[in-house]
């Protein structure tokens, strides 16, 4: 069985899989995850830079732990797939150079895959057999996309495309900002679901562009009604009761919207499946809430395992071996290149 290399540091995880792949099957072998986390408590947020020096640090040993728990010897890998964008420079460059110097040294061809196609996919690994076409949304740190996926040749998904996205901020980064504003820890969307659940008075906080006749999300407009009614009120945000309020009625609204665009895109666009991916595709309620839809709509929901939602290598394998069994060819290492800003 061919077997892949997959590294993912587009942001703050130092991740590196090994897997094996045929025409109809994926398997991680396995899937090494080093979480920059406590790194990033400190100052509240990711620093690109710190993120970077802390990748640099632990890429190595990340790599070597997943080659030698796969019991996969380092020549007996056939790809190695690396993520080249979007995500930060400096974290990405670190990924890629480390991708393209491996791949010099141990005569490997490298292919470049994007972070999110990798999250788009993830919702394949537990489900290959997915019925397309298929409605998958992606939530995550940085981006908010529905996508519209195809189905292929040979039960392979097909074309892609992006029917809607956000206009403003992303999904997961409304939620780190409503964490910050109510003084809640980073990483901000665990924190906001953790608070969320001990919620008792919703809000009741506008649902920004959900009547329009498009797919298209904006949270800023959500996130910037929770900051007036947090001032407009004077609401006690150092009362856990009040904290856990604003977070349900915050969740509340943000999966509203989410649900109610994904649905109403499945049911225009005659879709076979559902699927939702990225950071927030951890989210509990989002899980629930989407379920229950897509249910009643009777349509099967695809869900990444929690690992798999945020960022890690295993996606990323996912999707080279996806587009290796579509035909896209790997390139010699040297021809690697980062983009920050890929768009899907
Ligand atoms: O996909 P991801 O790991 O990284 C990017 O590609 O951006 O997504 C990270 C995002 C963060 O904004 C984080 O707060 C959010 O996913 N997230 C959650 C949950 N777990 C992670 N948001 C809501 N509820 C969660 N349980
Ligand atoms: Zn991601």
């Amino acid at each position: 069985m061919p077997k892949i290399l997959a590294i993912e540091t587009s942001c703050d995880e130092t991740a590196a899989t090994v897997a094996e792949y045929g025409s109809r099957y994926f398997q991680v072998l396995e899937n090494v995850v080093s979480s920059q986390i406590k790194i990033h408590i400190a100052t509240n947020g990711v620093v690109p830079e710190v993120a970077a020096r802390a990748h640099l640090q632990k890429i190595s040993p990340v790599v070597k732990q997943a080659i030698k728990k796969s019991g996969v010897s380092l020549k007996d890998i056939d790809v190695i797939a690396v993520t080249y964008g979007p995500g930060l420079a400096p974290s990405l460059l670190v990924g890629s150079e480390f991708a393209k110097g491996l791949g010099l040294a141990a005569g490997k061809q490298v292919l470049p895959v994007n972070h999110m196609l990798g999250h788009l996919y993830s919702a394949l690994v537990k489900n290959p057999k997915l019925p397309l076409p298929n409605i998958n949304l992606i939530v995550s740190g940085g981006h908010t996309y529905l996508v519209y996926l195809a189905a292929g040749k040979k039960g392979l998904p097909g074309k892609y495309k992006v029917i809607g996205s956000t206009v403003d901020d992303a999904a997961g980064e409304a939620f780190d900002k409503v964490a910050k504003m109510i003084g809640l820890p980073y990483p901000g969307g665990p924190s906001v679901a953790k608070a969320a659940v001990r919620g008792k008075h919703d809000y009741l906080f506008p649902r920004p562009m959900l009547n329009e006749k498009n797919y298209d999300f904006s949270f800023s407009g959500l996130k910037t009604a929770v900051l007036y009614k947090i001032a407009g009120e004077k609401l006690d945000i150092s009362n856990a009761q009040t904290r856990a309020d604003i977070a349900m009625s915050f969740e509340n609204a943000a999966v509203d919207v989410l649900v109610k665009k994904t649905i109403r895109a499945a049911r225009e666009y005659k879709a076979k499946s559902i699927s939702i991916s990225g950071g927030v595709a951890a989210n509990q309620k989002l899980r629930t809430e989407l379920a229950k839809a897509a249910g009643k709509l009777g349509l099967p929901l695809a869900i990444p395992d929690f690992k798999l939602c945020t960022d890690n290598a295993a996606m990323i394998a996912n999707a080279a071996a996806i587009m290796l069994r579509q035909g896209i060819k790997p390139v010699s290492p040297e021809k690697i290149k980062i983009n920050p800003a890929a768009d899907l």
